[in-house]
């Protein structure tokens, strides 16, 4: 087990409910610690580079335009197994297949409307930090 950093964002249907406190206290309360965050109303060029992996998909216009359709709160975790442990705190990516008292489970209406992302592997989380948080990279060499 190491300590580790992921990229989490609360998305704008769990913003326009009012729960980023909620949300905050699950991170809090199982050993993550928010090290760096802002809320942010993304553009269409910066949420298509962001899901830019996802271009090819069926859901890309739609996950895009959700995306833009309200300001969303974008943090860096830190903990021990950060990244599997946010995975697991959040629940599947569908919210009518999330472990009940999961963030999904609890917050979510549907797949697009999914209240969270959270990075999905060291790789990821590397560069998803890098394109929210440049600095953070260049000063902690993480
Ligand atoms: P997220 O973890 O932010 O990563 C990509 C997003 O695309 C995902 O959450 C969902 O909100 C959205 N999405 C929409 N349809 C699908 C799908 N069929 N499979 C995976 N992700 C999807």
């Amino acid at each position: 087990m190491a300590i580790e950093r992921t990229l989490s964002i609360i998305k704008p249907d769990a913003v326009a409910k009012n729960v980023i406190g909620k949300i905050y206290s699950r991170f809090e309360t199982n050993g993550l610690k928010v090290i760096a965050a802002k809320l942010a109303w993304l553009s269409p060029q910066e949420a298509g580079a962001f899901y830019a992996v996802h271009q090819e998909r069926p859901f890309f216009k739609d996950l895009v335009s959700f995306m833009i359709s309200g300001p969303v709160m974008i943090q860096v975790l830190e903990g021990e197994s950060a990244i599997a442990k946010n995975r697991e705190l959040m629940g599947a990516t569908d919210p009518k297949k999330a472990e009940p008292g999961t963030i999904r489970a609890d917050f979510a209406e549907s797949i697009d409307a999914n209240a969270v992302h959270g990075s999905d592997g060291e790789d990821t989380a590397k560069n998803e930090i890098a394109f929210f948080f440049p600095a953070m990279a260049v000063y902690s060499g993480r």
